[in-house]
């Protein structure tokens, strides 16, 4: 018998009672409140939702799912709290055996993804991989394999485990005809924690979206808590003294064979805390090696707040643009990827860059933004000399004076994000809060792009297009369920938040109005911000088109139509 279910358990569980059972709690309209057991709290600040299935702090901005909750307030491993809350609804579980007999079933997973790859059927893939520069050697080292088009390959293959065992290890799915394989027509990824047994797979495909089709939690993964790569990485990183940071699966492949053993990788964008404290156990020092666009740029800049937060020390690799580390190696080989590594800033260098390039710094309201974004940074700053350093470099870049950006920064400066940036609640949050309960019109669905949000929103909604692609829009609880723990509450957050609003439908049409026309609004801000440095470097050409550009965008503000 596996270990217990995970959706079986989410759909049976009742927050509301578990919850009561540590806070009081008074019914508010669709939801209930009560005073949050995680802060001192007179307010009352807790939400929880008991259609959702989820819970939110506006306080401490803590939230997530009754696994979640009661993680925190027991302390408990994800593990740990599924299997109270199994023996609890009666469940049955028999943890110690599942996990032995999972991972000999993950086992079997590999040899059937291994030697589909093989097979004249697997030429594809073999293809893809030996055009993607992944030579054959490397293919058993990093249990590369094929999952073959239909819906029941592995199904067939594997079916003597029983499908309890695969529905748990996340490899076939529920359909309305029974179960079917998860993975269809992709390569595939083997992920194994850092004793280098298989606990979960990744399947990428030859085109289209998504690209990558992932495990969601399971008794022997969870989401947030691994680094791929690790297993092979480990003796380098002791060797080296430093982990090497990526996101990809490919960058990792590309690096480590590049002779950058000592590279992990955090599998998206959004490092969490516990894989920070994973790297923490190995070194004390870490390079991040990120994308460079916006969404990398932004996870770097997470990225650093969280190393910085498990006491490591942080350089930021500084990529070409348009390049990831995998086509970095591919395109400019190995001495090119290590020169890049040599060169890396010390994160307080690589922030006051990033600032640099992502505010216009000329304009006082550019200077602004620069600032507050500094001062919500600041406090990671443990260090007096460090401090220091930002502050005149800062001072540097603001053409200001060092002692007022100090006086500044050093004010009753704040956690995380600005206060104002935590509880706003503006187009871009109501919009985000309908799109996760899934009422958003089609047209304000076309097109979605995470990049047009704020960096703090983008694995969300990411994360919400991939499931939508994936067929449905995903309910809340889903969405839950596929997020990185470290997600949790700022999604809880949007998803419980109040639209204050007695005509919901109007509400909706207005908050569509408003987001496309705030998208369109920084669209026009960027191709001006082109246009007027083409002109500054003399591309009057290019200055012209630009501008041309604008102007006709700009025709399309809904704000501006309606005066
Ligand atoms: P990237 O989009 O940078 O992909 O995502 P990549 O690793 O460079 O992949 P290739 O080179 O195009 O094949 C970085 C990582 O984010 C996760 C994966 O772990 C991926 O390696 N990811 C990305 C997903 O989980 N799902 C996706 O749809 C996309
Ligand atoms: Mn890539």
């Amino acid at each position: 018998m596996p270990g217990p279910d995970l959706e079986e358990i989410k759909s049976r569980v009742d927050i509301v009672e578990l919850i009561a059972r540590y806070v009081a709690l008074k019914p508010s309209g669709q939801r209930f409140k009560g005073r949050c057991p995680f802060h001192p709290d007179d307010t009352p600040s807790l939400v929880v939702s008991s259609d959702k299935g989820l819970w939110h702090c506006f306080g401490c901005h803590a939230g997530g799912d009754a696994i979640g909750f009661l993680m925190k307030i027991e302390r408990l491993s994800f593990p740990e709290a599924l299997a109270r809350l199994a023996r609890e609804l009666g469940i049955e579980v028999r943890v110690g055996e599942g996990k032995g007999k999972l991972l000999q079933a993950n086992e079997q997973a590999v040899q059937y993804f291994t030697s589909e790859l093989r097979r004249p059927s697997g030429k594809r893939a073999r293809d893809y991989l030996l055009e993607r520069g992944i030579a054959e050697e490397l293919w058993a080292n990093y249990n590369l394999g094929y999952a073959p088009p239909g819906w029941d390959g592995l199904l067939r293959a594997l079916g003597r485990l029983g499908m309890d065992t695969l529905r748990s290890l996340g490899l076939v799915v529920p359909g309305e005809k029974g179960y079917y394989d998860r993975f269809r027509d992709r390569v595939m990824f083997t992920i194994c924690d850092d004793q280098g047994r298989p606990i979960a797979f990744a399947g990428r495909s030859f085109a289209g979206d998504p690209k990558y089709v992932n495990i969601p939690n399971t008794p022997l993964f969870t989401k947030g808590t691994v680094l791929y790569g690790l297993d092979l990485a480990r003796d380098a990183i002791r060797q080296s003294g430093r982990a090497v940071l990526v996101e990809g699966y490919t960058d990792v492949i590309s690096f480590q064979t590049a002779g950058i053993g000592e590279t992990v990788g955090s599998m998206g964008t959004a490092l969490t805390e516990a894989q920070a404290r994973l790297i923490a156990r190995h070194t004390d020092r870490v390079v991040i090696a990120y994308d460079r666009d916006a969404a990398g740029e932004a996870s770097t800049l997470r990225g650093l707040v969280i190393l910085r937060g498990a006491g490591l020390k942080v350089e930021v690799a500084v990529l070409p643009p348009d390049e990831d580390p995998d086509s970095l190696v591919r395109g400019h080989g190995a001495a090119a990827a290590k020169g890049v590594l040599d060169g890396a800033l010390p994160f307080h260098r690589f922030f006051i860059e990033s600032l640099a390039r992502r505010h216009d710094v000329t304009t006082v309201e550019g200077q602004e933004q620069a600032l507050e974004e500094a001062k919500a940074f600041w406090p990671e700053l443990k260090s007096v000399p460090l401090q220091h350093e930002l502050a005149r470099e800062l001072a540097g870049l603001l053409s200001l004076r060092e002692e007022e950006v100090w006086r500044y920064l050093h004010g009753e400066s704040q956690r995380t994000l600005p206060k104002e940036g935590r509880d706003r609640i503006g187009p871009e949050e109501l919009f985000l809060h309908f799109l996760i309960e899934g009422k958003l019109p089609d047209r304000a669905l076309e097109g979605l792009d995470a990049t047009d949000f704020r960096p703090e929103y983008r694995p969300i909604v990411a994360k919400w297009v991939e499931l939508w692609h994936g067929g449905k829009g995903p309910t809340t609880d889903e969405l839950a369920t596929e997020l990185p723990p470290d997600q949790l509450p700022t999604m809880t957050r949007l998803a419980l938040l109040d639209p204050h609003s007695p005509d919901e439908d109007q509400a909706i049409q207005d908050v569509v109005t408003k987001f496309l026309g705030l998208k369109l609004r920084r669209t026009l801000a960027e191709i001006e911000k082109q246009a007027r440095e083409a002109e500054a470097r003399g591309e009057v050409e290019e200055a012209r088109r630009l501008f041309a550009q604008h102007h006709a965008l700009k025709k399309q503000d809904p704000l501006l139509k309606r005066r």
